[in-house]
């Protein structure tokens, strides 16, 4: 029979066999979250479509052309979201968070949506990883946000990533900065995207990141804002470099790097992988002073990051870094016969409640096709029943790694004697 339909270009699916993978990254997250304060926000998959324009801005080429927008019955435009930021912003300016001490440090597991061309490490649905923290401008909060950035990857034995830094400056040095990127980029005003050649007037910093090949050339030799900022923003960006050198991490300098989003002010940064093929920024973010006023809030100096977990996974298998397994099964129970059958579902059952894992057959499968099942799970130990066993209240548990045997009652203490020989197993020594 033929599928009814497949899954869309640009998403994937994780499948059972490879969901672990996926669970050990977020494990990870969430212990650097806890240590570094952050508690998690869940917020919902799509919004108002006027929150992403005020917030990533109507000129990116997130808004322009990659957001999943659409009408609902009611006539409301909606937008599934592209990035986790503004949709953490508006709700915890939407339920007064911001007012009950500051900072407000938050972090997020989020499905994204960019109708983008896909390629490796770049799909249409993606999953990130952010913390977010809200009411400082101290530059110690940006140096600490990337240092818990940092401990992610060190944790995950990454030792390979380069941390790059910049300053995009506040709206006051950007001024004379857009004046200069006009300039520059009215000199090739013909050859720009079209997209670009809107941009000009409205918000020239975005051609710096516009993806065409020949704009990206273009952009390669205009001015750079280093060379623009304003007094408060270059101490700024002096106390975060100081920060970093304090913590002994290394990074460079990269003048080019602006950022996708509009959002951003003074610090931004990136860990940028060079084993991953072309979309090689693994994780991003910065500062973004104004964003809370524009979505209506009082001023607060806040600040983020978003890892991408796909590309995350794509660098470690890049690297042949393992993650480990999950346990396997303890203990397969197989069984033949009526009786022996009511015994293994209650034997596994105990087993479960004293929180290990067990399993029998469910399918109604022959004795051969159970110990089949079970090397295939990689049960760890396995127990034969049948009416003997059951008679004499007594069956052998078979170490299925080292193939020997121990006899066990199978009896009210049947949890304990399998507790006591798998965890004696655990310790390296078998039965
Ligand atoms: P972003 O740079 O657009 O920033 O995305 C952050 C990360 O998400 C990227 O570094 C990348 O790993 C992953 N990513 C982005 N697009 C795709 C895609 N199409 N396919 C796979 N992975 C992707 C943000 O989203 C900001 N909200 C980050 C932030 C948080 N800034 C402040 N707070």
């Amino acid at each position: 029979m033929a599928l009814v339909t497949k899954k869309l270009r640009g998403t994937e699916d994780v499948l059972p066999a490879e969901s672990y993978r996926w669970q050990f990254l977020e494990e990870i997250m969430r212990e650097q979250a806890r240590v570094y304060g952050f508690s998690e926000i869940r917020t919902p998959v799509f919004e108002n479509t006027q929150l992403f324009k005020r917030s990533v801005g109507e000129t990116t080429d997130v808004v322009q052309k990659e957001m999943y927008t659409f009408d609902t019955k009611g006539g409301e435009s909606v937008t599934l979201r592209p990035e986790g930021t503004a949709g953490a912003a508006r709700a915890l300016l939407e339920h007064g968070v911001y007012n009950d001490g500051l900072p407000v440090k938050a972090s997020y597991f989020v499905s994204c949506y960019r109708y983008e061309k896909p390629q490796a490490g770049r799909l249409r649905e993606f999953h990130q990883f952010g913390l977010e923290v809200y009411g400082t401008s101290k530059p110690v909060a940006d140096a600490e946000l990337i240092c818990a950035a940092a401990s992610i990857f060190e944790r995950l034995g990454i030792d390979d990533l380069s941390l790059e830094i910049n300053s995009i400056g506040c709206p006051e040095c950007r001024k004379k900065y857009h004046a200069a990127l006009k300039e520059y980029f009215a000199s090739h005003e013909a050859e720009l995207c079209d997209t670009c050649k809107g941009r000009l007037e409205r918000n020239p910093m975005r051609i710096l990141d516009c993806k065409s090949k020949i704009c990206s050339g273009i952009a390669k030799d205009a001015p750079v804002i280093l060379d623009y900022l304003c007094e408060e923003c270059e101490e700024h960006f002096k106390g975060v470099k100081a920060c970093l050198d304090s913590a002994g991490m290394k990074y460079t300098v990269n003048p080019r790097i602006v950022r996708g989003l509009d959002y951003y002010t003074k610090t931004v940064f990136e860990f940028v992988s060079g084993s991953i093929g072309s979309q090689s920024t693994v994780c991003g973010g910065g500062r973004y002073d104004g964003l809370i006023e524009e979505l209506g809030g009082q001023p607060l100096p806040s600040l983020g990051f978003a890892l991408g977990m796909e590309r995350l996974l794509l660098l470690l298998d890049s690297k042949g870094i393992e993650i480990p397994k999950p346990e396997a099964c303890a203990l397969y129970v197989a069984a033949l016969g009526e009786s022996a059958e009511a015994k293994a579902f209650t034997l596994v059952k105990d087993l479960r409640d004293a929180s290990l894992h067990a399993q029998y057959d469910i399918v109604g499968r022959g004795l051969k096709a159970q110990m089949k099942y079970a090397n295939k799970i990689g049960a760890l130990y396995s127990l034969v029943i049948g009416d003997n066993e059951i008679e004499e209240n007594k069956a052998n548990l078979k170490n299925m790694t080292t193939g020997e045997q121990v006899e066990v009652t199978l009896g009210e203490d049947f949890v304990s004697q399998f507790t006591a020989i798998y965890l004696d197993g655990k310790t390296g020594s078998p039965v």
